[in-house]
């Protein structure tokens, strides 16, 4: 059986029939994918012990592995991707969705602590994002990439010490990452993040909701229009409720999207991806040294 979104860890994903159920086996056999994927695993198992409105986790049956492989066996989802959702859902349904998000990383804030990430985790991470671009031959002789990462450089060391709530996050809360099914929306793809904070679910989230990052990513033809209506809704919704609740939000939200955005340019290989990342960080720079540009 083939599924619509293949994700891009590189992973095989088959769902297998077990009995009368249907199950999705994800697997690597990549050792050096092995800890990531039982990481995967854990962080999922952690995340569905909470009772979440709306939001809902597959269950893990089983993990196995060796130093070699690793196998996730969980619960199959009967659900449609974010595009075929969004294609059909009336605001209502939107609407309902929004509160679920706000309510989802509230939890995970509550879960967390306020803490002082100190700023040598930013400066740290923009060198290693210097040096992959360095060595990634699709970007190391391009003018406008390099440029931007020296700009990128100063902000980060700008920023300083950031008191933000660390403890708990889902790591890539992107909508590929969520199946919907009706009122009720199913978290998958659990992944480490370098820091764990619930402020970088938002900053996830609002990667496809503010720059539609998900559908570059999509392969079949869909309505552009609708779906940029809808994720704006959904957009504003959310950086409107943080902005008015969380100092953190405000003053670290932009950098850490920046961040977040640079370090999927350094991997980057295709030109068309390339392309719209290096306009995505341009625009963001140009916001955090200016903010009336926003
Ligand atoms: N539990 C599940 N039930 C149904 N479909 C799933 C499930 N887990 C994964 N899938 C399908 O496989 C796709 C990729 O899964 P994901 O875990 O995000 O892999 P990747 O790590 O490669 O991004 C999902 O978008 C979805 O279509
Ligand atoms: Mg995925």
């Amino acid at each position: 059986m083939k599924l619509d979104i293949q994700g891009h860890s590189g992973c095989d994903i088959v769902i297998v029939h077990n009995d009368n159920e249907l199950r999705i086996h994800k697997s690597t056999h990549d050792p050096n994918y092995v800890p990531r994927l039982i990481n995967q695993a854990n962080k999922q198992i952690e995340a569905s012990k909470r009772e979440y409105q709306n939001i809902r986790i597959p269950f893990i049956f089983e993990v196995e592995h060796t130093d070699r492989d690793a196998t996730i066996k969980m619960e199959y989802i009967y659900s449609k991707n974010f595009i075929e959702y969004f294609e059909n859902a009336g605001f209502e349904q939107i609407k309902y969705l929004i509160g679920a998000i706000k309510y989802f990383i509230d939890l995970e804030i509550n879960a967390s602590t306020i803490q002082t990430v100190p700023s040598c985790v930013l400066t740290d991470k923009m060198a290693d994002v210097a040096r992959k671009v360095s060595k990634n031959k699709h970007l190391q002789d391009d003018e406008k990439a390099l440029e931007l990462v020296e700009l990128s450089k100063q902000v980060m060391n700008s920023v300083g010490d950031m008191v933000m709530p660390v403890g708990t996050c889902h790591g890539d809360l992107t909508f590929s990452n969520i199946l919907f099914n009706g009122n009720n929306y199913y978290l998958i793809d659990f992944l480490d993040s370098f820091i764990e904070s619930p402020l970088l679910d938002i900053v996830k989230i609002r990667q496809d909701t503010a720059y539609l990052w998900s559908t570059l990513m999509y392969g079949k033809p869909f309505d552009k229009v609708r779906l940029s209506i809808v994720s704006e809704k959904i957009d504003k919704a959310i950086d409107e409720y943080f902005s008015a609740k969380y100092e953190w939000y405000r003053k670290y939200y932009m950098p850490l999207q920046l961040m977040n955005f640079l370090r999927i340019l350094q991997y980057g290989h295709e030109e068309k991806v390339i392309t719209y990342l290096k306009q995505v960080i341009e625009g963001q720079l140009s916001i955090i040294n200016n903010p009336k540009n926003a």
